[in-house]
């Protein structure tokens, strides 16, 4: 089994890799899908260990990362954020160099992506980044994954993402710059996403040719689509914005009517948890359309790719 040789120690940002890079962590986790899905496993990182930070709750991070290292052969620790010395008040640093003497991979699931940076800074090990306020880098490659088993051209269609300019759209605009994939965003102005993010993109769009797109008229946002792309109102962190988050998206739900505007047989995802009614309905999440539980599943496949690829 080829195991990709990537360039950086880390997996912070999706701008860690190259597109040949992220071809080949597909690859790997192709094969890797196909070969759990008959019951063989790989003890590819047999008896290594891989420290699990969570500062912010979790289902499918937590679960695809566990059960990813057990089915590699190896072992993983849960660590409530509050539980460790880091919520206590000890640095960064000094955990990061503490758990670099006992383990071989940190993931890490936080508030300021700047932590996770200085983590990765002091750390002899890899540091995965499971999620900051900033970006979601597991979640969007894992969703191109998706895509990519669906449809091999991915410097040949578009993806629209309704909602909120969160981690998650900062995460999705820049993979599909990488690999030259159109993306069009459409959100309330105010909830656009980083400019500093969208500069990057268009830096990166410059040399693959994708087309990004910011716009607040949805319809506009979804024309010749081939996936749509939602998430959240309201990220973790902003509970207490959640009721002015909701008037201000109102309009901004992916129901039936704005699939058929898209004039395609679109293809809808979301990184879940869902919350029908909102972001979503609850028509479109059960309808054929949906893949969101094929693209929560291949959160394992394509984490234990990225894993083997950067703690082997
Ligand atoms: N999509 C995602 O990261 O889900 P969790 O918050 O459940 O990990
Ligand atoms: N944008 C969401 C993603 C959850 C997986 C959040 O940060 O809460």
């Amino acid at each position: 089994m080829k195991i990709p040789k990537l360039n950086s120690k880390d997996c912070l940002t999706v701008t860690d890799f190259s597109a040949n890079e992220l071809y080949s962590l597909f690859e790997l986790t192709d094969k890797l899908k196909k070969e759990t899905k008959k019951g063989r496993f790989r003890p590819v990182l047999k008896n290594k260990t891989l420290a699990m930070i969570f500062e912010k709750n979790s289902t499918r991070t937590r679960v695809s990362f566990e059960t990813g290292m057990y089915q590699l052969g190896g072992h993983a620790l849960f660590l409530s954020g509050n539980e460790i010395q880091l919520g206590r008040g000890e640095t960064i640093e000094d955990t990061a160099k503490v758990l670099s003497r006992f383990n071989d991979g940190i993931m890490i699931r936080t508030f300021e992506h700047e932590k996770v940076v200085e983590l990765a800074k002091h750390a002899d090990i890899p540091v995965i980044n499971g999620l900051t306020d900033s970006y979601h880098p597991c979640q969007a490659l894992t969703d191109f994954f998706t895509i990519f088993e669906r449809d091999q051209n991915l410097d040949e269609m578009k993806l629209t993402y309704i909602g909120d300019g969160n981690n998650m759209a900062h995460s999705l605009i820049l993979t599909a710059a990488i690999f030259g994939t159109d993306i069009s965003i459409g959100c309330p102005a105010k909830y656009s996403p980083d400019i500093k993010v969208i500069e990057k993109a268009y830096e990166i769009a410059g040399k693959t040719g994708s087309k990004i797109e910011v716009t607040s008229n949805i319809e506009e946002a979804v024309a010749d689509a081939d996936y749509l792309y939602t998430d959240v109102w309201a990220s973790m962190g902003q509970e207490k914005e959640a009721q002015k988050r909701k008037k201000a998206f109102a309009k901004y739900t992916i129901s039936m009517d704005l699939l058929r505007k898209t004039g395609k047989d679109t293809k809808v995802l979301h990184c879940l948890p869902a919350h029908r009614g909102e972001e979503i309905s609850a028509e479109v999440m059960a309808s054929p359309h949906s893949i969101v539980f094929d693209q929560a599943e291949n959160r394992l496949h394509c984490q234990k790719s990225i894993m083997c690829s950067l703690m082997k």
